[in-house]
């Protein structure tokens, strides 16, 4: 018989928090037998609308669903310089949003309980992990997949929720499900965006008001971009770099316009990627769209 005892405290409607990987893994074993299915919204905290919206969608899966979102800031996956320390950790409030969304689970683990002493095995990313992002910050992919899979084993999710902000480490993460036959079904979910267009992200915090005001040139760019699709690939780079050009604040990294797998060379007729990094300040923003050449 499955009591709330049995399910670690496990209550439908009622928000429980778990520390450790054995704790969550141990609830999440018990729904599944009860015959609930599992879905999971891997998140890093400091939660804002677009994650609201992966939660509201694992939600929305059909049929006798938990939802689990799991909080924490993996040092894996930031390198040397990187905001590791400063990143945001509004702990209350990302509990109240878990709560308001109807998420039932928190897995809340410390460095500790996800990376014990000597554990020092790391998933590597293959070669779709060394461009764009993986290009100018080695090794974020390896940590992001790593941590990725860790988490997968330890909910043992039915269903994964990712942002497609982060449009590489949703495919570089379905890739990862597939090459390792991790038997969860990964799924993405659209980009929320401010009212001017720019794209939700925790790290948007660190920007001034002058630079916040900037920083949409990064969606106009690639609106502009996409405005121009039917001209084909080389149109479409023009364009937006062109708006680019017109904010000498910003700092571009790249931008490119790729196969929705993120290959170099996307076919007339064919959906695309166009992808944008670039600095503003001492933050640094991404963000993408579909392109229909
Ligand atoms: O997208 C994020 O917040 C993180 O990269 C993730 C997927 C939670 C892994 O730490």
């Amino acid at each position: 018989m499955t009591t709330a005892r049995t399910l670690g405290g496990y209550a439908p409607g009622r928000l429980t928090t778990h520390r450790t990987p054995g704790d969550i893994h141990g609830v999440t074993r018990a729904l599944r037998h009860s015959g609930r299915k599992i879905n999971l919204v891997p998140t890093m905290g400091a939660l804002h609308e677009g994650h609201r919206a992966l939660i509201r969608n694992a939600r929305r899966t059909p049929g006798a669903t938990v939802t689990v979102v799991s909080i924490f800031v993996n040092p894996l996956q930031f390198g040397a310089g990187e905001d590791l320390e400063r990143y945001p950790r509004p702990l209350e409030a990302d509990l109240q949003a878990c709560q308001e969304e109807g998420a039932e689970l928190v897995f809340l683990p410390g460095v500790e309980d996800m990376y014990p002493e000597g554990a020092d095995t790391t998933v590597v990313p293959g070669q779709r992990g060394d461009v764009l992002e993986g290009a100018f910050r080695p090794g974020h992919f390896a940590g992001v997949l790593t941590v990725v899979a860790k988490l997968f084993h330890i909910v043992a999710p039915d269903t994964a929720f990712f942002g497609e902000k982060d449009y590489q480490q949703l495919r570089l993460v379905t890739k990862m499900a597939k090459d390792l036959d991790i038997p969860t079904a990964v799924v993405g979910v659209p980009t929320v965006r401010e009212p001017d267009g720019l794209a939700l992200s925790s790290r948007n915090v660190y920007l001034s008001p002058d630079e916040r005001g900037r920083a949409v040139t990064l969606h106009r760019a690639l609106t502009a971009g996409a405005a121009i699709s039917a001209e084909g690939p080389d149109a479409v780079l023009a364009a937006a770099n062109a708006v680019l050009a017109e904010e000498p604040a910003l700092k571009v990294e790249y931008l490119a316009l790729t196969d929705p797998d993120l290959g170099p060379s996307p076919q007339p007729g064919q959906r695309a990627r166009l992808l944008v990094a670039a600095r503003i300040g001492s933050t640094r923003l991404i963000d993408n769209v579909s392109v229909q050449l």
